[in-house]
């Protein structure tokens, strides 16, 4: 199934199990900017909400919002009873320190599954993860290689895929050009998230059978790219768009109904 006929199915069957609750899940984001990559994330978000039957509330503030003003909203959230998990989207503006964010959300309600102690993996490796399962993919005793090793998307992907049995390799921008061919080369699994446009491209040798979800997402006149030019010669490659921006906005539905059914139960 395409990632596209996935999400809608999957949103399907959230709308149907919401439907009858007589209080629905309350959700928050928190936005600290006016960024136009921002806006187009948390309107996605937002959107899914309302087609779910969430209810979603947008605090939106000024770029130059400090970061006391920023902590005491959070306590506010951390504290109110109606709702039942926020985000705080990234990026903050500079003189905000996003660590000190992270944790100050309490892992109650940290639907991003940011915070160290969260019981909830962040959205984009366990949507990932969610995905390879439903399509019936085994990870099991796999070479899965995840280039990139940012806090949100390659350190988690790593940490999952060794959970689901893969031999996981690291690899990032300080990785010679030359191991990186060899590594491309031997995996089965390939997780591109090092946020160079094409990066993954017909200069590198592929397992037939790889499979390549592409984290990836540069915007230019053109409109939206991956870190994989498209249609490599692999047997399976995630899309931009239409790829891994949706499975992570279904798994942050996901982890908010997880939220909630420990909030209600
Ligand atoms: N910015 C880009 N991706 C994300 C995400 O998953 N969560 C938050 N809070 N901000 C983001």
């Amino acid at each position: 199934m395409t990632i596209k006929e996935y999400f809608a199915s999957r949103k399907q069957e959230i709308r149907d199990s919401l439907f009858s609750l007589e209080v629905k899940p309350h959700f928050v984001v928190v936005q600290v900017n006016d960024d136009p990559a921002s806006n187009a994330y948390v309107k996605g978000k937002l959107k899914d909400s309302a087609e779910l039957g969430i209810t979603a509330e947008l605090i939106k503030l000024p770029e130059s919002t400090s970061e006391e003003k920023l902590l005491s909203l959070i306590k506010k959230l951390n504290k109110n009873q109606e709702i039942d998990g926020f985000i705080v989207q990234m990026p903050l503006p500079r003189h905000i320190d996003q660590q000190k964010i992270k944790l100050a959300i309490s892992p109650e309600k940290d639907v991003d599954g940011f915070h160290p102690l969260s019981s909830l993996n962040p959205c984009t490796p366990q949507g990932i993860i969610n995905y390879l399962h439903h399509e019936g993919i085994v990870l099991q005793s796999k070479n899965a290689l995840v280039i990139g090793r940012s806090e949100i998307v390659g350190k988690p992907m790593a940490k999952l895929l060794l959970a689901e049995n893969c031999n996981v390799t690291t690899v990032h921008s300080k990785t010679l050009r030359e191991d990186m061919e060899r590594y491309v080369a031997n995996a089965d699994i390939i997780v591109v998230a090092i946020g160079r446009q094409g990066f993954l491209d017909e200069s590198f040798t592929y397992k037939k059978d790889a499979i390549i979800v592409d984290v990836g997402i540069s915007r230019d006149e053109n409109g939206l790219h991956g870190d994989a030019v498209p249609n490599l010669p692999v047997g399976l490659q995630t899309p931009v768009p239409g790829g891994v921006g949706l499975l992570t906005r279904l798994a942050l539905m996901e982890n908010l109904i997880k939220i909630y059914e420990r909030n209600h139960n």
